[in-house]
């Protein structure tokens, strides 16, 4: 079954002329990783927000389509059932917090769904576990680094263990050591959980090799959706649509046009060095 499936969505904002985002047509697979990729302005998170069913509920504005899921309109959903099926970190951390330490900003969230006592104490251990929060309990979430705050952010998410999970640039606001802690988190929630993740990022060098599937979103439509290897064939198209391909996949694109090379492009430096150790060999041989 699809987690997500959008039929001909479309979206409007009140008051503006044009549509943001339209003609939307994708799927995405159960325990996948997604990314959204693509200038500022062009409906990235008007896309995601239509996912999550902020958008038509928070919003005015004009729709047309559908959005599915597991299956079902996310429109004839409960708030309840949504908010359980789908969680969302946004690119501000402390947009989300609400209580004065961050064991409390954990637990928050799961005592109102109810949860019991040992239920709530494995997923504390459990999230921070995976985040590398565990140090950071007794603290307050507004004391704290942009990258220790985004990782406690996504951790109150990760608890309440939603089957997709979307983040909206959640590296933006960080500092490169801070965006470093936040991709090591997504490989940890794609490696240790069966959680769809759907994430909207500027960084294509780090986000490309863990991704299965990458949608370019441009003029609020999807302009090319592909897994890695094949999203970054024809590196102008990219580039003219403001997305510049990681540099390894860059050089072999090069040398693939040149005719020294037909096989799959590599989507990060390992995957370069490999490639460039076969085509040498090969004209050793
Ligand atoms: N709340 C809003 N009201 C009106 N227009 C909006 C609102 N949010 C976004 N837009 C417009 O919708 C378009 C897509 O924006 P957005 O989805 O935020 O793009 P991105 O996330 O790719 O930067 C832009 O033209 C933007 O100005
Ligand atoms: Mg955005």
């Amino acid at each position: 079954m699809k987690a997500v499936s959008c039929r001909d969505l479309a979206w409007k904002y009140s008051g503006r002329k044009r549509f943001a985002i339209e003609n939307i047509n994708l799927d995405i697979e159960e325990n996948t990783f997604v990314s959204i990729v693509g200038p500022n302005e062009h409906g990235k998170t008007t896309l995601v927000s239509c996912i999550k069913g902020l958008i038509p509920a928070s919003y005015h504005g004009v729709w047309h389509g559908q959005v599915d899921i597991f299956g079902q309109d996310n429109r004839h959903m409960s708030g309840q059932r949504l908010a359980s099926e789908v969680g969302f970190v946004f690119a501000d951390p402390e947009s989300q917090f609400t209580s004065m330490t961050v064991e409390e900003e954990l637990v928050f969230g799961l005592e109102n769904i109810g949860l019991s006592f040992q239920e709530v104490t494995d997923r504390l251990a459990w999230v921070s576990e995976i985040t590398n929060i565990r140090n950071l309990w007794d603290k307050s979430p507004y004391e704290i680094s942009g990258g220790q705050k985004q990782r406690v952010a996504i951790a109150s998410v990760l608890a309440m263990k939603p089957r997709i999970i979307i983040l909206d640039e959640p590296t933006s606001m960080l500092d490169p050591i801070g965006k470093d802690s936040i991709f090591d988190i997504m490989t940890n929630i794609k490696r240790e959980t069966n959680m769809t993740i759907i994430v909207v990022e500027h960084n294509i060098e780090q986000v490309a090799p863990l991704s299965d599937m990458m949608i370019l979103m441009y003029e609020g439509q999807v302009a090319r959706i592909s897994p890695p290897e094949e999203f970054f064939a024809n590196s102008d198209f990219l580039i003219d649509h403001g997305i510049l391909p990681p540099q390894a996949t860059a050089f072999i694109d090069r040398v693939k046009q040149d005719g020294l090379y037909d096989g799959p492009l590599p989507v990060d430096y390992e995957g370069g060095v490999k490639v460039t150790r076969a085509i040498l060999q090969q004209h050793a041989a």
